[in-house]
């Protein structure tokens, strides 16, 4: 039941009167299952928001967190040090492809995407190159609620009211192509050549003026955007050729979500010179974020005295006691339990799974990679994204948590996800699709 004084919580991307109007409330969790408020059980079609990659409370993370609590509350980061941040940020580190080997703390993927950034400025100009303070992103594309990745972010709704953001940022277009790639099963095989915009973005600005380009390997909360064979190819060789940082930003494709690997990067073949990740870095139960830096990036803050602050940037809570434990304990889990081959093995019955909703009304797209599909519904002419809407929060009430954005349905369970868990999720989303006119 909703508290007394409703307005006193300002719920974040929410339709906050809506809501109040329609509560739909989570107080309970375990493995492929939240609780709602009246005791239903609801399966997790999304893990929670793109985290909860082991399901919810695994023992060995509930085990490390009141372990931890009882030890130690909180060290300072910043000129002392906590072991246990050492030993997360080098496991961490082991997981990242090439020699992407150093790891900076954060508390969540915006923090992520601001720190990548602002390294990135900071690595041209420590290396005698002040004058590449460009950013480029890419329509479609979430990097968070910080300024930066705010600017580079590719949603006009979330930019619109907040005025110009930061100056000197363009975008790529997005890849996301229906009329040539609908229905397609893995990396669509068009559209490799959206990459060479970045060629023409060179042209106009001049590659001396270029810090860095950030993408989402796979663009998650935009709907699924899986990207088209060769492109993060393509947009790597440009990237090199003119000595501009690439950017993953893997806070939704790390930790297994596209299946085998730990990383995108690994997955699909293409080395960033940084990669953001927060999310499933501690299934979720703690805030916490990471970029992770390639050696040549590292190194470049390694040259001034050795009694200097290396970088002017931190957070009170980088490496925080608890987000560390939480992040040991998700490893561990992540191995022991081989989640990311888990969720390769079960990949292709996801896929055949979504795509059996192809043909019923409203569908115009399926597309699906790992253990992430999108569904794409044709816009009501006079309201769009509602269809969508309906259709999620009918879900919820009947006992299936999926996510929308647009008219766009996203799933993305935990990689624990069975077989007959993941016929129970499209026989409720084909049932309410074909139900909601
Ligand atoms: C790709 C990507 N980057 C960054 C973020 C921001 O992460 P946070 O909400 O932890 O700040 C998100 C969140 O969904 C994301 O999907």
């Amino acid at each position: 039941m909703l508290s007394t004084n409703q307005d006193a919580y300002f719920m974040p991307f929410t339709a906050n009167r809506q809501f109040r109007k329609t509560p739909r409330m989570l107080v309970g969790a375990d493995g492929m299952y939240y609780t709602d408020d009246a005791g239903n059980q609801v399966l997790d079609g999304c893990a929670g928001l793109w985290c909860v990659n082991a399901g919810h409370r695994p023992r060995r993370v509930v085990e490390a967190l009141h372990k931890v609590v009882d030890t130690v509350d909180f060290v300072p980061n910043f000129q002392i040090g906590y072991p246990l941040a050492f030993e997360a940020a080098s496991r961490v580190a082991a997981l990242a492809p090439g020699d992407l080997n150093h790891v900076f703390f954060c508390n969540s993927g915006s923090e992520a995407g601001d720190t990548a950034l602002k390294i990135a400025l900071a690595y041209h100009r420590l290396r005698g190159e002040g004058s590449r303070t460009r950013l480029i992103g890419r329509e479609r594309s979430y990097h968070g609620v910080g300024f930066g990745g705010m600017s580079v972010g590719g949603i006009g709704s979330n930019r619109k009211i907040y005025g110009p953001l930061l100056p000197g940022v363009d975008h790529l277009p997005h890849t996301h192509d229906l009329s040539r790639n609908a229905f397609s099963r893995g990396q669509p095989e068009f559209g490799a050549e959206y990459a060479d915009a970045l060629e023409r973005i060179v042209a106009l600005h001049d590659p001396s003026t270029i810090a860095a380009v950030i993408v989402e390997p796979m663009s998650g909360s935009t709907g699924v955007l899986v990207p088209p064979v060769g492109y993060l190819q393509r947009l790597r060789e440009i990237c090199t050729k003119y000595g501009i940082l690439l950017i993953f930003d893997e806070v939704i494709t790390g930790f297994g979500r596209l299946g085998g690997s730990c990383f995108a990067a690994e997955s699909l073949g293409v080395i960033p010179d940084i990669i953001t990740c927060a999310k499933g870095l501690t299934n979720g139960t703690v805030p916490m974020g990471a970029a992770i830096l390639r050696d040549h990036v590292f190194e470049a803050f390694m040259q001034g005295p050795e009694n200097g602050i290396d970088i002017p940037h931190g957070y009170t809570y980088s490496g925080h006691p608890l987000a560390v434990a939480a992040c040991l304990a998700t490893l561990d889990t992540y191995r022991e339990e081989n989640l990311f081959e888990r969720a390769a093995e079960i990949a292709p019955y996801f896929e055949e799974a979504v795509h059996s909703l192809n043909g019923l009304p409203h569908v115009v797209d399926i597309r699906n990679i790992g253990l992430v599909a999108g569904v794409e519904l044709e816009p009501r002419a006079v309201a769009p994204g509602t269809r969508a809407y309906d259709v999620f929060h009918r879900a919820f009430h009947e006992g299936l948590l999926l996510r929308y954005t647009g008219d766009i349905i996203a799933l993305s369970p935990p990689l624990i996800i069975t077989k007959s868990q993941i016929d129970e999720t499209f026989e409720k989303l084909g049932k309410l699709i074909r139900e909601v006119a």
